[in-house]
């Protein structure tokens, strides 16, 4: 069907004269004078096409008429200056086709309110309203400028594995892949679970970070990024955490932390600057009706600095805060979201880099500074702050150093075998090398100020819910 977008239809200047335009009944009114008005959306923007239908038309008494909000429709027609309030073109319809009908009573999406929380019941059917419309259009702009940044640059784009044997981030958090029947499993002579028979004859896993991966591209290929799904069991029912989410992970050859800062900030004033640009339709949508500082504050963080601070100039200033923390404060102790959020939000209000986190509460590949005045270890670590976010990007200059790998991975008690191609990077040619990832979906929350991660994903996944 040579179809014209209803975008194409509403912005083009000079609109083709007779088109024909396909989509979802929003809503229909039909009128006692033998026309029915109808407003259809295609997806292709957040703006719906009037269409006119004459009582004239063959299929008027025995289709038009009865059409209800959600049946799908092919409308042909000219493309006219519309005579009607709130739209500038409409299409005086010359042939209306239903393509399927919806029934009025149990079609869920009824032209009126519906709230986040019921609308994630119908995970299936949400694409079709306005919030999961535009919702889904900024998603795709967010990930066009991520393309579109690391490819200027010159860093290739490299597929790490899905599946894979190593804890990239330690933290256990593993969703297992097994071809096991799980209910009566080989066992070995202690009685545990027999991996070797499995399917990769080891444990497997879905990867949470492709990381160690892309360090190895990167240390024969210089500048590479990976963009795909990333999965942890980590059983946080929070507004900013899923069990399977996207995440982008650039990696630099020659390059420390400094640089990975700069990299960092750079990209997101990129990504934000793109939305603002080429979704006004869609952001006004969320300034208006979803949270009213969005476009301000992107357009504020688009053209100022971040502030950068080390963790332990951060401790001291959340010791002096005089709150009451939920979670109190020392050097040592990870920062939670209350703090992460009082350093971006009330201290900086802007974007803010902590660097330079404790060792022990950071992975083993992050490279380990020189003790500070007090003697203390530090790896050099960054986590950009957002505010209403906290964090959302996380990364590090990487250990490049084999006898202190070593030792790191002695320490949190990975077994050596098992990364012995990690460590081959550092045997062979090792480099000075950094990178960091972006989590997907905190991008588009921050972006779109949707209060839930679960409502800029279609199909979430969090601990006890995969439906659908
Ligand atoms: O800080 P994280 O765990 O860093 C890494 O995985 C590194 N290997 C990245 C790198 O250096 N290449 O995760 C990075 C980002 C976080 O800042 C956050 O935005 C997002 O991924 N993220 C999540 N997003 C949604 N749900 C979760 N459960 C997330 N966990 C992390
Ligand atoms: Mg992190």
């Amino acid at each position: 069907m040579n179809r014209t977008l209803i975008r194409d239809a509403l912005t083009n200047l000079r609109p083709p004269a007779e088109a024909t335009v396909a989509g979802w009944v929003r809503t229909v009114r039909h009128s006692k004078g033998g026309f029915s008005f109808i407003t259809l959306n295609d997806g292709s923007c957040l703006a719906t096409l009037q269409v006119v239908a004459d009582g004239k038309l063959p299929n008027y008494a025995e289709e038009i008429a009865h059409l209800t909000t959600g049946s799908s429709v092919v409308a042909r027609g000219a493309l006219v200056a519309s005579q009607g309030k709130g739209q500038a073109v409409e299409l005086q319809a010359s042939e209306v086709r239903v393509l399927g009908r919806a029934d009025a009573d149990s079609y869920p999406i009824q032209p009126k309110h519906h709230t986040l929380e019921f609308l994630r019941t119908q995970a299936h059917l949400r694409p079709r309203t306005n919030t999961f419309g535009a919702v889904a259009r900024v998603r795709n702009a967010v990930c066009a400028a991520i393309h579109e940044f690391f490819q200027r640059r010159g860093f290739l784009y490299i597929h790490t594995p899905i599946i894979t044997a190593s804890d990239c981030e330690g933290a256990g958090q593993l969703f297992r892949v097994t071809t096991l029947d799980v209910s009566a499993p080989p066992r070995g002579p202690d009685g545990a679970v027999d991996f070797a028979q499995d399917f990769f004859a080891r444990s497997t896993y879905l990867t949470v970070s492709g990381q160690l991966e892309a360090e190895t591209c990167a240390c024969a290929l210089g500048n590479v990024y990976t963009f795909g799904p990333t999965f942890r069991a980590e059983n946080s029912n929070t507004p900013r955490h899923l069990a399977e989410f996207w995440m982008v992970e650039p990696e630099m050859a020659f390059c420390d932390l400094a640089g990975d800062a700069d990299t960092a900030e750079a990209f997101l004033k990129h990504v934000f600057r793109a939305v603002l640009d080429r979704c006004a339709e869609d952001m006004k949508f969320f300034n208006d009706r979803i949270d009213n500082t969005v476009l301000d504050t992107l357009a504020h963080i688009a053209d100022s600095e971040f502030q950068r601070v080390t963790y332990s100039e951060a401790v001291t200033l959340l010791e002096k805060a005089g709150r009451q923390w939920e979670f109190p404060m020392h050097w040592g102790r990870d920062l939670q979201t209350e703090h992460e959020r009082f350093l971006t939000e009330e201290t900086f209000r802007k974007p803010t880099i902590i660097t330079d986190y404790p060792a022990s509460i950071k992975p083993f590949y992050m490279r380990v500074n020189e003790p500070d005045a007090q003697g203390r270890r530090t790896v050099a670590a960054m986590d950009v702050l957002v505010p209403k976010i906290g964090e959302i990007i996380g990364g590090s200059q990487r250990e490049e150093r084999l006898d202190v790998l070593e030792a790191r991975m002695a320490e949190t008690h990975m077994k050596a075998e098992d990364y012995r191609w990690y460590a081959d990077l550092r045997r062979y040619g090792t480099v000075p090398h950094a990178g960091f990832g972006l989590g997907l979906e905190r991008c588009v929350q921050f972006v779109t100020g949707m209060a839930n991660i679960r409502d800029v994903i279609p199909y979430p996944r969090t601990p006890r819910s995969a439906e659908y």
